[in-house]
């Protein structure tokens, strides 16, 4: 497959370039964003690292790992100046045809929608061009702003795990939130968008 671009309601996903380092010191240096997430916030340089590990991993044969940087654009225009955030996808398991979304956006951009388009993209492309059957994310008990997103995907809070991982020092449980092929038919009625691609058997990026 070759560089990713993908077109959502208002937003694009896109590779990462050198040009990010504003962006991912902007979402991963604020201890804000990171409250919830299971990494403490970098400083410049460790944006910068990230940044090279993460288009590293463009590169890597079979690929497993996207992380996208999330554009707003314009109706019928351009994109807008800063990138607002980004979407990753991670296939998990190649065998069981399952990938991981994650997202996370600067502060400033938040309550505007971008999330909710940015990672309905992310469960699209997972289905129809990674070949995924279930797509999964975790979410904090208390991060609601991250489950209502993932409500609004029609993913399905599907339990708990009990101190799950470790949060800047404490133990934090893990909600589990998944949406499967079968929840994607029922919801379109037929097996067309939200089936497997023609011609894709498996999650084999
Ligand atoms: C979670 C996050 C990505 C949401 O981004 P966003 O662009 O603001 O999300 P959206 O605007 O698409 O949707 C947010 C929804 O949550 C709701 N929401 C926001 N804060 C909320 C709160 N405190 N309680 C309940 N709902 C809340 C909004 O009203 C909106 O729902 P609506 O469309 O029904 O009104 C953003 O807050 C973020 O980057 N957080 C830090 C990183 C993070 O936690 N990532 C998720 C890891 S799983």
């Amino acid at each position: 497959m070759d560089a990713v671009r993908i077109e959502g309601d208002g937003i694009v996903l896109r590779e990462l370039t050198d040009d990010d380092l504003d962006l991912v010191w902007a979402v991963m240096g604020d201890p804000v964003v990171v409250e919830h997430l299971p990494i403490e916030p970098v400083d410049r340089a460790g944006a910068a690292a990230m940044l090279d590990e993460w288009i590293a991993s463009t590169v890597v044969r079979p690929r497993r790992r996207y992380v996208l940087a999330l554009d707003e654009v314009a109706p019928g225009g351009p994109t807008t100046a800063a990138a607002a955030g980004i979407v990753t996808v991670s296939v998990d398991s190649i065998e069981h045809r399952r990938c991981e979304i994650g997202f996370s956006l600067r502060r400033e951009r938040w309550g505007r929608g971008l999330a909710t388009a940015g990672a309905r993209a992310a469960v699209e492309f997972a289905f129809d061009h990674l070949g995924a059957h279930r797509v999964w994310a975790v979410c904090a008990p208390e991060n609601p702003a991250s489950a209502r997103v993932l409500a609004k995907l029609g993913m399905r809070h599907e339990g708990t795990l009990r101190h799950d991982l470790l949060v800047h020092g404490r133990w934090v449980d893990s909600q589990m939130w998944a949406i499967i092929a079968d929840d994607r038919v029922r919801a379109h009625g037929e097996t067309g968008r939200g089936g497997r691609p023609a011609g894709r058997r498996g999650a084999r990026p």
